[in-house]
């Protein structure tokens, strides 16, 4: 079995190939990543070196890239996008590029190269917010952001390629992931290397926004069950089924880290917030899977990973106050932190 992997570099990109080498013995890799500020090529050190797998450096958009990474593969699992829900809100130019224009490419690729199976792994974000009840994968589509806008853009293009040219699409919507390799941007580890340093936790509006967190390991087993086992043109919610509001979640990481309470700092709500995501994930339990990890377990397991990884984060902090520090001269701040 031989998978491209795009984004492998990122969070859940670089969990997966770990995931994937780790317990496919047949397995080979080749992973294609531009390396953007959310992409870090040491995350996949322990893998350099090993004949199963191969990394490109390049660019999802670029169809020669695209062709020199699908040599050989059968498969795609396309995790590379750009992700940040407060970056598209400033500028969702490079979204639509990359998340949309890159998909385009891909697809393209993935008929040239006859690919067997191609899962695009979207996000459970494409339905919007839902104020009761969990979205099914029959429901419409009603993205809020500039960057859910740019995945349903893909979503619906994956789906697309299917219909007209029986492309062997498979999509994924997952809700928010957890774990190690999290860019510091992101609520959890963004909130666990402030207070670490003792700086103020930026809590948008009231907190009481609901987020379904997932551990990365459960997604990862997903997309692998999804590749091997669903059907091609069909959709898959994923998702553990952990609602909690950003407070609790915010007020759990402060207790465990032995930090006050006193650090939170309710700011101005980001733009077009949605209060809550929930999915019904009937149709992949129907394949077999399940989430094997607790939520708690998992969220002291991750804030162990960041406390031992302090160089780590601390690096990518510094690209991160450099984007916040070029964007604060722009707009006023609107960003956290
Ligand atoms: P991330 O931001 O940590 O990583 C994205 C990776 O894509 C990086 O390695 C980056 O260098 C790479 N990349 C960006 N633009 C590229 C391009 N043009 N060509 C090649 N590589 C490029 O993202 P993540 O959180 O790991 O998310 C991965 C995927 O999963 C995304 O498609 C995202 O929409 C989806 N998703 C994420 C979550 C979540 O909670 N993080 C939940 C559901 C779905
Ligand atoms: O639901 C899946 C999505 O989850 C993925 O598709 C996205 O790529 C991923 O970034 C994530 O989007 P969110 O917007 O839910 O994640 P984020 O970590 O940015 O924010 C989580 C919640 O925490 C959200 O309600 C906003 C809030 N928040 C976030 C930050 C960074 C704050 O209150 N303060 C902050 O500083």
């Amino acid at each position: 079995m031989h998978i491209l992997v795009t984004g492998g570099a990122g969070f859940i990109g670089s969990n997966l190939v770990h995931f994937l080498l780790e317990h496919r013995s047949d397995c080979r890799l080749t992973v294609l990543d531009s390396l953007t500020y959310a992409g870090c090529r040491q995350n996949l050190a322990r893998w350099e070196g090993d004949p199963r797998f191969r990394f490109v450096e390049g660019s999802i958009t670029d169809p020669q890239a695209v062709d020199l990474a699908m040599q050989g593969a059968r498969t795609c699992l396309h995790l590379a996008a750009e992700t940040h829900v407060d970056r598209s809100i400033h500028d969702g130019a490079q979204f639509i590029a990359t998340n949309v224009g890159g998909t385009q490419v891909l697809l393209d690729g993935a008929r040239r190269h006859k690919l067997e199976r191609f899962v695009l792994v979207s996000t459970d974000e494409v339905y919007g917010s839902i104020p009761e009840g969990s979205f099914r994968e029959t429901d419409p589509l009603c993205p809020s952001s500039p960057y859910s806008a740019s995945k349903a853009g893909a979503d619906l293009l994956a789906l697309a390629h299917h219909h007209t040219y029986g492309t062997p699409v498979l999509i994924t919507r997952c809700t928010n992931n957890f774990g190690p390799y999290q860019y510091p941007e992101k609520l959890i580890p963004f909130f666990l290397s402030q207070a670490m340093q003792d700086h103020e936790l930026p809590v948008y509006g009231d907190g009481l926004q609901v987020r379904d967190w997932i551990d990365v390991e459960d997604h990862c087993e997903a997309l692998l069950q999804v590749l091997e086992k669903g059907s091609p043109g069909e959709i898959y919610n994923v998702g553990a089924g952990h609602e909690v509001t950003n407070l609790e979640i915010t007020h759990t990481m402060l207790d465990l880290l032995g930090k006050p309470k006193s650090l939170v700092r309710h700011v101005q709500d980001r733009p077009g917030h949605d209060r809550r995501y929930s999915v019904d994930t009937t149709r992949l339990r129907a394949l077999g899977w399940k989430p094997r990890h607790e939520f708690r377990e998992t969220l002291e397991r991750t804030v162990d990973w960041y406390r031992r990884n302090q160089a780590w984060w601390e690096d990518l902090r510094r690209k991160r106050e450099e984007y916040q520090k070029f964007y604060e001269q722009q707009y006023a701040g609107r960003l956290g932190g």
